[in-house]
């Protein structure tokens, strides 16, 4: 939700900061816009549109002398993408500019008393009644002006602030993430890490309440009060190389040919001598139920990690969204756990749903994959997915770690609870790498059956068990990139309702490897094969009945129902991503999305 750059430093600012920003453009994408701080003043570039737009608007100007700068692209909460609308918005005499992630809840009523007192105010944003504040208390020092107006913040928001008269950018953050990277004469400050990469992998996050103090010459950072923080310096474990696309079309595709890599990368170290390896705070000994709260994706491996969790160790598990229980006052017990999964680690809802839980005294392990995010530095114990950046707006590859993760939690808590552990799940869940790459080697059959359907309107995804995530997902995965409408649903659950949909133009996909329920999945394929719906059925070689039944058959590797999801997901990604390139999308920036839900 919107992505913030800013540079001070000894080179030119602008071609750093549209790096930066390009390689933010995942956070929103409707407009785009730069401040640049020269001789002459605050200059100001924006655009409705990509990033490309706005860096050939500046290529006709000269801005090579300017060392200072902030920057951002937009996900647009208030106000339509426009360029008045767009950031980085100005004060009444254009000498302080400020981005914005965030909402500003409270905007409406600080912006009547703005217009009260005089100030011009041309955007529809919550974001440009900022500037107009800091503007009203600023006597000389920005710092102190923007401390006052922070005050009177009621929301989130990350900001960057820069002024015509002062050689430096200041920095506040309250619930949207703010990285600060420290180079060699230079300070970066961005939303998130791949902005920066190319620069420096020192780094500082920072807190919410905490302000940053950048010039060229150094930084502080201080804390709510005005006192100055000692932060720890972390290093940044990713490559640059990670954030490029490497001659894949899209990012989406990149990384879901990089899951036999970023599913060994979650196992490496976790899986010795038979056992679950994991080093977690947490005495799950203690732990009589566990709630798994998440968005999007991460919720459908939530409810995967359900079943794994009851089915391996035994214990109770109960899955909610994040937004629901945030708000929903939820029955909570000393002896809970809950459980967050977030790619990001900066869902606002998922970060609520854990404040929340802390706030009552439950013990919280987080499942994320972004090393230093909001979420991993607030649980109390964590696990780390290692899947490496995901720069596609719909997850694929976080989702496969996750599911991994949670496999190697459940196996981790029999062990703790001294049930016995299934060998058989232990050493194929090892073997996990090997079969998503046979799996990926289903792309150019599946790329074909893509082109059959680039067409249609709607699409079912069926599954059962295990394997109803999975649907939901698949479904997901459709709708989001291809803009096609798709629904998940449990196979037996279509006579209920949805059967009511299916003619000869309705594609439905089958998972339908073998498990305990593969003669019911059987049933429900001719059902609708009984009302003329296009079968389009993932099942194990060599299975002649579904051979049969299907009009369009993807083969996958055989596994355990317990690992299955992991495999299955893979042709429905690839499906996924063929009917959207099919249809000439921008699968890596879907209409409407962002990669980074930092808004509820
Ligand atoms: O970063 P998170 O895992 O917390 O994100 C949750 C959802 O916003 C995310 O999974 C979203 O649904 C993706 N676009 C799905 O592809």
């Amino acid at each position: 939700m919107c992505g913030i750059v800013g540079y001070i430093g000894k080179k030119s600012a602008s071609p750093i900061l549209i790096s930066g920003l390009k390689k933010l453009e995942y956070r929103g994408y409707d407009s785009a816009g730069i401040c640049l701080q020269t001789a002459a003043g605050l200059e100001l570039v924006k655009n409705k549109g990509r990033i490309s737009q706005l860096e050939k608007d500046l290529a006709v100007r000269d801005f090579s002398q300017s060392r200072i700068g902030i920057a951002h692209t937009r996900w647009a909460t208030h106000g339509e993408p426009s360029v008045i609308n767009s950031h980085p918005h100005f004060d009444c005499l254009g000498q302080i500019a400020i981005v914005h992630n965030g909402i500003i809840e409270n905007y409406q009523a600080l912006k009547e008393l703005l217009v009260k007192e005089g100030h011009k105010i041309v955007s529809e944003t919550d974001s440009e009644i900022v500037a107009h504040l800091i503007e009203k208390f600023h006597q000389g020092d920005i710092e102190k002006a923007l401390r006052r107006a922070l005050q009177l913040l009621i929301g989130a928001y990350g900001l960057a602030v820069l002024s015509q008269k002062e050689e430096k950018i200041i920095v506040a953050r309250k619930g949207s993430p703010l990285v600060i990277g420290l180079g060699k004469d230079e300070i970066l400050v961005a939303s998130d890490v791949p902005a920066i990469l190319a620069h420096t992998k020192k780094v500082i996050y920072l807190s919410d309440g905490e302000i940053g103090i950048l010039t060229a010459g150094g930084y502080q950072i201080k804390n709510s009060a005005g006192q100055i923080l000692d932060k720890k310096i972390e290093e940044i474990k990713w490559t640059v190389d990670q954030i490029e696309k490497k001659g894949y079309k899209h990012f989406m595709l990149k990384e879901i040919f990089e899951q036999p890599q970023s599913i060994a990368n979650t196992l490496a170290g976790r899986i010795k001598n038979h056992q679950a390896k994991l080093s977690l705070k947490t005495d799950l000994k203690k732990i009589n139920r566990i709630i798994i709260s998440a968005c999007g994706t991460s919720w459908h491996s939530a409810l995967i990690g359900k079943h794994l969790l009851e089915s391996i160790a035994q214990i109770k598990t109960e899955v909610d969204y994040a937004s629901e229980f945030r708000y929903r006052d939820p029955l909570l017990y000393q002896d809970d756990l809950l459980i967050v999964i977030s790619q990001s680690g900066e869902t606002a809802d998922t970060l609520a749903a854990l404040r929340q839980a802390k706030s009552k005294g439950i013990e919280t392990l987080g499942v994320v994959n972004v090393v230093g995010s909001s979420i991993s530095r607030e649980v109390d114990s964590g696990i780390y997915l290692h899947a490496g950046p995901e720069i596609g707006v719909a997850s694929t590859k976080a989702f496969t770690s996750q599911v991994a993760a949670l496999t190697l939690l459940s196996l981790y808590f029999t062990q703790q609870k001294k049930l016995v552990v299934d060998k058989k799940i232990i050493s194929q869940l090892a073997n996990l790498p090997e079969k998503i790459s046979q799996a990926l080697a289903l792309a150019p059959v599946i790329k074909k059956i893509a082109e059959q359907f680039k067409d249609s309107r709607n699409f079912l995804y069926l599954g059962r068990g295990f394997n109803f995530p999975v649907a939901l997902e698949g479904a997901l995965k459709l709708k989001e990139i291809s803009y096609i409408h798709a629904e998940g649903y449990p196979a037996a659950e279509i006579k209920h309702g949805p059967i009511a949909l299916i003619d000869k133009n309705m594609p439905v996909v089958f998972l339908a490897s073998k498990n305990n329920l593969s003669a019911k999945i059987v049933s429900n394929i001719e059902e609708v094969k009984a009302r003329q719906g296009i079968i389009i059925a993932l099942a194990n070689k060599g299975d002649k009945i579904i051979a049969k039944l299907a009009d369009y058959l993807i083969e996958v590797p055989d596994s355990l129902p317990q690992l299955s999801p992991i495999i299955n997901v893979v042709p429905l990604q690839l499906l996924a991503y063929y009917i959207a390139d099919s249809k000439g999308l921008d699968v890596d920036k879907p209409r409407n999305l962002a990669k980074s839900v930092t808004v509820e």
